[in-house]
């Protein structure tokens, strides 16, 4: 497979260190002061940018016709302006907040567990996420949807940072020198607590996620997310 990088930083590097490890070639690796328009010829492009650039980085993919994998966190209020022209150009594109495969069973896990604390009022649910002081986006994508994942269940109505309210799921983010992330969900009453936790102990698992999702999406038509990959029966790890 011929891949673009679209954002050439930590991830980008690990991205293109296990791509070349897998047998596929890397022909675009474009950053902050790339003046490259178009990048065609590219089989797929895989973007972990930052939170300002990735509309414009997934965008460039798009118009280039080419499939769009993306990781960057902290842009999803434009969701709907990718998902248009993904729609109108019939270019693939998939996002997820988290492409580690423990993450994703984690998901799970949590959708599992809120279902079984649905009926509960003794607890009280928060989620906590702690990363590396250098991470631009709180809370993290990934804190977001596992509070998403609870909604869904029905208890709650919406999450908010450092929240008291009884609706609404607390997200608290802590930044912390060389963590590559770490999501803790916790329900806590007078008696007792009940956590589940995922730790990251660094970034390969994320890398090898979207490069993988990358080599899945080639024949695909369509708005994906990590479940789809997932949930392929086809899918191996
Ligand atoms: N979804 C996941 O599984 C997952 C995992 C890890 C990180 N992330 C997210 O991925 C993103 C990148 O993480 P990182 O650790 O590589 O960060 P990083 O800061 O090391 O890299 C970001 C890179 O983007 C570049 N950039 C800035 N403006 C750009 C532009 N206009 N065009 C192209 N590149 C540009 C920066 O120069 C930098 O090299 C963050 O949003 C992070 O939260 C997601």
């Amino acid at each position: 497979m011929k891949i673009a990088i679209l954002g050439y930083g930590k991830m980008g590097k690990e991205i293109e260190k296990i791509s070349l490890e897998r047998g596929h070639d890397i022909i675009f690796k474009i950053d902050k002061d790339s003046k490259v328009e178009n990048i065609k010829g590219a089989d797929v492009a895989i973007n972990f940018s930052t939170p300002d650039s990735a509309v414009k980085n997934i965008e460039l993919g798009l118009k280039s016709l080419v499939p769009v994998i993306s990781g960057t966190t902290g842009w999803l209020t434009n969701f709907n302006r990718i998902k248009k022209l993904s729609e109108k150009l019939k270019v693939s594109f998939l996002y997820s907040s988290n492409f580690s495969l423990g993450v994703n069973l984690f998901f799970e896990l949590n959708k599992k567990l809120a279902e079984i604390m649905k009926k509960n009022d003794q607890y009280k649910l928060n989620i906590e996420e702690t990363h590396h002081i250098k991470k631009i986006d709180k809370p993290s994508g990934t804190a977001i949807s596992l509070a998403e994942g609870i909604i869904e269940i029905g208890k709650y109505n919406d999450w908010s940072i450092n929240s008291n309210k009884n609706k609404s799921i607390s997200i608290e983010s802590k930044r912390i020198d060389k963590v590559h992330g770490i999501h803790k969900v916790k329900y806590s009453s007078m008696i007792d607590s009940i956590e589940i936790i995922h730790t990251a102990k660094n970034r390969k698992g994320f890398a090898l996620g979207a490069i993988i999702s990358a080599e899945w999406i080639i024949d695909k038509k369509g708005i994906f997310d990590m479940k789809d990959v997932i949930n392929d029966p086809k899918f191996k790890f």
